[in-house]
């Protein structure tokens, strides 16, 4: 075993004593995906099992798996248990029902890259093994979706690594939406503060509860109030006070799209957050693995934004409605944030300082 390898073993299990690590996982009978419902959190915490396209594609569109590099692991595992299902089919119909359930599933939901990017694997290994026999195909597909998951493990652990470089004892961090391992394995964005818990150092997280679906208070305080990091809780529109307060040396964020020239889609109000911070000389990193990273898209004007559902804002969350029934509502999941506010981007690779246009070119060309 290399010494790396042996460093992020090490990693792995100071970060699985304080992490929730089953928010995904393929089910005993090969037939099904179980995931953490996140939808019930921080109340109940359930285990949903999928098994069918319909639920799938609900358990996305819905947020009961969610997170961009979380969306990513369970396609994989959605595509290979849909197939299974199929397994008994006539190659050419089987491959036909593939196609079809990959297209169902990447309308789910448009802006998180990986969505697509692990579809794009899955389907990349049924073409070329199209030639073999439906049972060498599932075969392949297995190891793809097993594939996917443990290679988000081993980049979770580097950024957590890379991340927790940029922190120093006693620091006041402040963090937006959930990108901790809910979201995907061990934690992108809130990786480093779980780590450094792990490592006895003193990070105090001030987590937006982050409107209108409430990640930051319903999943990032009680992933981090749960392994015994020192969280507050803050309403959005409080950012701006506790940066003038002095209580925030750093900004960690999670991404959903990055593009080219580095700007970065993450969850609506993110953009707000970095504007506010370049104000108050706070320096403001993005977390995220490579796979979010979408070089073929040139900057924020080109990423699909997703609007939801006005009830998410005015119902969803209250005994009684929050706003007249009529009134209008916008309500976009994503913002982009502009790259020139963001001082460096922290990758499984290790972290892209800008020029981004130029430094993330160079991160690919490297492979
Ligand atoms: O709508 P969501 O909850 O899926 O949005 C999630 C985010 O914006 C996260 O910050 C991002 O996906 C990174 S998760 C590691």
């Amino acid at each position: 075993m290399s010494n790396i390898q042996a460093s992020l073993d090490k990693t792995r299990k100071e970060m699985e004593a304080v992490a929730i690590t089953d928010n995904i996982r393929l089910g005993e009978d090969d037939r099904s995906i179980v995931i953490i419902d996140q939808v019930k959190l921080p109340n109940v915490l359930e285990y949903k099992t999928i098994t069918d396209l319909e639920s799938a594609y609900q358990a996305i569109k819905k947020l009961e798996v969610r997170g961009a590099p979380a969306i990513g692991i369970f396609a994989g595992y959605a595509m290979y248990v849909l197939s299974k299902q199929d397994e008994d089919l006539e190659k050419e119909e089987f491959l036909k029902k593939f196609r079809e359930n990959r297209e169902y599933l990447n309308s789910s939901r448009p802006t998180a890259v990986n969505l697509s990017w692990a579809l794009k694997r899955m389907d990349a290994v049924a073409e070329d093994n199209k030639e073999k026999t439906v049972k060498e195909i599932l075969e392949q597909l297995k190891k793809e979706a097993v594939s996917i998951h443990e290679e988000d493990i081993q980049m979770c652990l580097n950024i957590c690594e890379y991340g927790l470089s940029l922190l120093k004892d006693g620091d006041g961090v402040l963090t937006h939406c959930n990108a901790g391992p809910l979201a995907t394995s061990f934690g992108t964005a809130q990786g480093p503060f779980l780590l450094a818990k792990a490592r006895g150092m003193d990070i105090r997280v001030f987590a937006d509860e982050t409107r209108p679906l409430l990640q930051g208070a319903r999943l990032t305080s009680f992933e981090l109030d749960r392994a015994g990091v020192d969280v507050t809780l803050i309403c959005d529109n409080m950012a701006s006070l506790v940066m003038r307060n002095g209580w925030i040396d750093k900004v960690f964020v999670g991404c959903d799209r990055i593009a080219a020239n580095g700007d970065t889609a993450n969850k609506i109000g993110t953009s707000g957050v970095a504007i506010l911070a370049k104000h108050y000389g706070i320096p403001v990193y993005t977390l995220g693995p490579t796979s979010t990273i979408d070089m073929n898209c040139p900057d924020g004007d080109h990423i699909h934004i997703e609007l939801r559902d006005p009830d998410e804002i005015k119902t969803m969350w209250y005994e009684k409605p929050m706003a007249p029934e009529h009134v209008k509502c916008y309500n976009p999941s994503f913002d982009v944030t502009d790259h020139t506010l963001l001082s460096g981007i922290v990758t499984e690779k290790g972290i892209v300082y800008p020029p981004f246009d130029v430094n993330l070119k160079k991160l690919f060309d490297e492979e």
